[in-house]
């Protein structure tokens, strides 16, 4: 008998936290916006080995993996990562760390979407951990003598059919910003059959 409900006692509490281990992602997802300042407090290595980890567990068009996932933590290569870009990319000066996330065209021709998936995971486990981020568009776009992508490829060497999707800019947020209302958001942008 008291096994019986020590069981089910157990059986409750685990059960409780599976909900709330649901309503947290909807917190994250929910309270999520973009930050572009940063303290200079460091990542610690747990959590750079938990967005590794997130990263290489994205989901991926036929299971393929085209991504590859350049950590970068040097201030030498953060302030040079920060030119990658005309306007916009700046702000990777001031963060602790830059995922840059790049896929092989060899390998998947929808190596965009599995790197956006990709990019948008790591933002959101960045939440969680209480870090704040920003995406910074890389394919597309242009440098004050190249296109973006050129170079990012050469400023880390990186081989040519690796292409360049985004980089995601990690760090301990210097700026709060409220999350989106609800009554803010577009509902029209949404068709029900
Ligand atoms: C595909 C994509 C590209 C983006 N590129 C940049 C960028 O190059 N520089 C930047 O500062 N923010 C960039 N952002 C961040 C957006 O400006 C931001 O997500 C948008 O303004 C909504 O604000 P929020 O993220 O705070 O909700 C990008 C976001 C996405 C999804």
């Amino acid at each position: 008998m008291i096994l019986y409900v020590l069981f089910d006692t157990a059986n409750i509490i685990l059960q409780k936290n599976e909900r709330k281990q649901k309503m947290t992602t909807i917190e994250t997802i929910r309270t999520r916006r973009s930050v572009r300042e940063f303290t200079d407090e460091n990542l610690t290595p747990e959590q750079i080995n938990l967005l590794k980890e997130i990263a290489l567990r994205s989901p991926s068009s036929r299971n393929l993996d085209p991504w590859r996932f350049f950590f970068v933590q040097s201030p030498a290569l953060l302030k040079e990562l920060a030119k990658a870009k005309i306007s916009g990319s700046s702000l990777i000066d001031g963060a602790k760390l830059a995922v840059v996330v790049g896929g092989d065209e060899n390998i998947s021709d929808v190596w965009t979407e599995d790197c956006s998936i990709a990019s948008i995971l790591l933002q959101l486990a960045a939440q969680t951990m209480g870090l704040g981020s920003c995406w910074v568009q890389i394919r597309n776009r242009n440098s004050q003598n190249c296109s973006s992508e050129d170079f990012v490829r050469n400023l880390l060497e990186i081989p040519k059919n690796i292409r360049i999707c985004s980089i995601i800019a990690i760090g301990n947020p210097a700026e709060k910003r409220a999350p989106l209302e609800f009554s803010e958001l577009d509902f029209k942008k949404i068709k029900d059959f």
